[in-house]
């Protein structure tokens, strides 16, 4: 009997969203499952992607630069590790994935939106989640989660961010809207019962 299929499940939000969170208590519970899963975060994931998100976090650069190196990071996630890994019919987690890069460096940056689907086509090979986890929060509400941390994107910055998630996923079939204002175990509750709709765990 087959009680699992393989799958790529992205997890997408704002700063602040929870999604790492989330991401982590899926791993977790699907480790505990006895489900074969991996879980990468993006930008990083390799060494040469942990290597890249040190200098995107610390070094200033325009944001077309920048935009190579997120793509370098995930083009090296893909080729290393992810398609290795459904290969051996494990699931796959990524925290963040194309649509942030869509959201972030198109709608928040300004970069063209046809450039930046051509670079993620080419980074993926093609490759699209089964499934995008989209956790949406107000940005007043993700900006008082973030209070206590070091990187700080402005309120419109994030507010930019989060209107250009909701333009990507609105006719997006492959994506659930979570509403990530609610208490961690509510949002992994509904998390898991959109999955149980499609896993049987
Ligand atoms: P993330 O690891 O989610 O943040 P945190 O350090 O708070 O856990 O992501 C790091 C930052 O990179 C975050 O501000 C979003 C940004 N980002 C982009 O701008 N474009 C992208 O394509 C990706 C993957 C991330």
């Amino acid at each position: 009997m087959i009680s699992y299929i393989i799958m790529l499940i992205a997890f997408e939000g704002i700063d602040g969203s929870g999604k790492t969170t989330q991401a982590k208590k899926l791993y977790r519970y699907l480790v505990a499952k006895g489900i074969p899963v991996s879980l990468y975060r993006e930008p990083g994931g390799t060494k040469l992607g942990e290597k890249l998100r040190e200098i995107i976090i610390t070094e200033e650069m325009d944001e077309r630069t920048e935009l190579f190196l997120f793509e370098a990071s995930r083009s090296r996630l893909i080729t290393e590790k992810v398609i290795k890994d459904l290969k051996k019919g494990k699931t796959v987690i990524l925290d963040r994935f194309t649509l942030s890069t869509l959201a972030y460096q198109g709608y928040g940056k300004g970069i063209d939106l046809e450039v930046i689907n051509e670079f993620n086509r080419f980074a993926t090979w093609g490759i699209e989640p089964n499934l995008i986890v989209f956790i949406d929060v107000p940005v007043e509400v993700a900006i008082k989660r973030l209070k206590n941390r070091t990187r700080f994107e402005s309120k419109e910055f994030l507010e930019r961010v989060r209107r250009g998630f909701l333009e990507i996923v609105k006719d997006k079939r492959n994506v659930v809207i979570i509403d990530g204002a609610k208490e961690e175990n509510t949002v992994f509750e509904e998390i898991l019962k959109t999955l149980s709709g499609i896993f049987s765990i």
